[in-house]
């Protein structure tokens, strides 16, 4: 019941900071670099976020928030409720495309992940979860996803890790191009997580993603039997930058063992 609460709650501030989002079209953005050129941020991102921080902060006064842009709060433990927010995952997307990206947020209770939520503004589609309840594309139920084989999956994997790199063996991943059926590259790990728990894709496999990129798909595809772990196969820990691979259950032990292998 609690839960359900705050799922209500979540899925209306998600939806208007949705609208928000639209109506950002209209005006000129206001875009930064971060950590590197091509790391970027825009007064979108800073102003939804803070749109989050400031409701959460109010209607729910003991939680914590772990945000991209840095105005939640220093988050170093996962006791009790913590928010894990990306305002806007595939920024640079949303800056050259106006589309391909998502609003992600997960709801941590003690470390478990009990709420997660995806949505996809352009389309008008929320992907979101409820631990034990199953997953949910607005307000159709997400089927549990079945097995399926190496040589026809489709798997999300970067551009970057297939060409020479100093994080994975990249010949691992240049057999694994070969034996699949195709490679995708979507620029939103959050919509790549949708899309494993769609079905869309069979797994998607990233080098480097932070806990709010992941936070609430993860809760969203394990609901749908999808397998989530760091590439070295041990459980996520929310709190730092980590290694990741989410994938249909018959093939993630395949991809651990036979394709990745890190430097
Ligand atoms: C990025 C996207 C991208 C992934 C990067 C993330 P941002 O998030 O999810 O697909 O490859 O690692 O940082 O910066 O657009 O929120
Ligand atoms: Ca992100
Ligand atoms: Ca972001």
């Amino acid at each position: 019941m609690e839960h359900q609460m705050l799922d209500y709650y979540a899925k209306d501030l998600i939806k208007k900071a949705g609208i928000k989002i639209r109506h950002s079209f209209s005006s000129e953005l206001a875009v930064e670099s971060k950590s590197d050129a091509n790391d970027l941020v825009t007064n979108i991102d800073k102003e939804i976020e803070q749109y989050f921080i400031h409701h959460i902060r109010k209607d729910y006064p003991g939680h914590l928030i772990l945000g991209e842009e840095g105005f939640g709060d220093n988050v170093s433990a996962l006791d009790g409720y913590v928010w894990m927010l990306d305002p806007i995952d595939g920024t640079m997307n949303f800056i050259h495309q106006q589309r391909n990206f998502a609003i992600s947020l997960g709801i941590y209770k003690d470390g478990v992940g009990v709420l997660g939520y995806i949505y996809d503004v352009i389309h008008n589609e929320l992907y979101s979860a409820q631990k034990g309840h199953g997953a949910y594309l607005n307000d159709e139920p997400i089927p549990v996803l079945e097995s399926t084989t190496i040589s026809e999956a489709i798997i999300g994997l970067s551009p970057n890790w297939i060409i020479p790199n100093r994080r994975i063996d990249n010949e691992g991943l240049i057999k694994l191009v070969q034996d699949v059926r195709g490679i995708r590259s979507y620029g939103s790990a959050a919509l790549e997580l949708a899309y494993v728990a769609t079905g869309r894709i069979d797994a998607y496999i990233s080098l480097r993603l932070s806990p709010w990129d992941i936070a609430g798909g993860v809760v969203i595809a394990q609901e749908v039997g999808a397998v989530a772990t760091n590439l070295n196969g041990q459980p996520l820990k929310f709190l730092e930058q980590d290694t990741f691979l989410v994938a249909r259950k018959s093939i993630h032990e395949t991809l651990l063992s036979n394709y990745i292998s890190l430097k």
